[in-house]
């Protein structure tokens, strides 16, 4: 099968830390399955090289002006090729709900942006057994009114919130079954049997062997171990050279 590995660098990295990151990255990166998403300010850097880019978020196209925003149609005409949308970070800090997140992923569909969409349980869901309940209600309604056609353009990203930025990892167990329950769902609801599932929250250099184990899974979405380049290579290197 092939793996995609995407990079979230968040807002990790200043200016001068930026210009170091490109020198390594764009010299050692040769691979078409990579994505970086940079923060929304140094895209330009990132753009023409040997992998892909993506934002880290788009808002919807339609209905006004909104002074501070980014559409999907700006970016797909600058060679943006992805979108990350829903992030968890997001939903919590910016309050974003599954409606708004559903019309950002048809938008940044209909100008051929692929969205990553990130769906995930918190701890606290998990503990009192909800996840899959969440995953169900947060996929459905992202995906809400997409054709199969659509779907081709679709990354899921199941990222357990109490995962990210943790170092604690969901075991490969739960990760393969809730990839088969993500792909069940889409399959039963758009008879869709072709999605690409990928897992995030505390990939690292060290766990990443272990995580390609996973066989239902189509890659990985990193955060902080794609802000340093020497381990981002060896993820890199683990998933798609193998
Ligand atoms: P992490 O972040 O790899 O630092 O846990 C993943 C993400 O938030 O996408």
């Amino acid at each position: 099968m092939e793996k995609m590995v995407v990079g979230n660098l968040k807002t990790t990295m200043n200016f001068e830390e930026t210009s170091q990151y490109l020198k390594m990255i764009n010299q050692e990166i040769i691979d078409k399955g990579v994505v970086i998403c940079p923060t929304s300010i140094y895209l330009s850097f990132f753009l023409n090289h040997n992998y892909e880019v993506g934002l880290q978020n788009t808002f919807i196209e339609e209905g006004g002006p909104y002074t501070g925003e980014v559409l999907p149609s700006q970016a797909s005409g600058m060679g943006v090729k992805y979108t990350i949308i829903g992030h968890s970070e997001r939903r919590k800090h910016l309050n974003e709900k599954d409606k708004l997140i559903n019309q950002k992923v048809i938008d940044a569909i209909k100008v051929n942006l692929k969205v990553i969409l990130c769906i995930g349980e918190t701890l606290e869901e998990r503990e009192m057994l909800k996840t899959d309940y969440i995953l169900k209600r947060q996929l459905i309604n992202a995906l809400n009114e997409l054709t199969p056609e659509m779907l081709d353009n679709v990354i899921v990203a199941y990222e357990p919130v109490w995962a990210i930025g943790t170092n604690k990892v969901a075991s490969n167990k739960d990760i393969e079954k809730t990839t088969e329950f993500i792909k069940l769902i889409i399959k039963e609801k758009y008879q869709y049997e072709k999605l690409k599932v990928i897992y995030g929250g505390s990939v690292n250099a060290d766990n990443i062997k272990e995580l390609n184990q996973i066989k239902n899974l189509n890659g990985f979405l990193v955060g902080g171990a794609s802000t340093k380049p020497s381990k981002f290579l060896s993820i890199i290197n683990e998933v798609i050279k193998k």
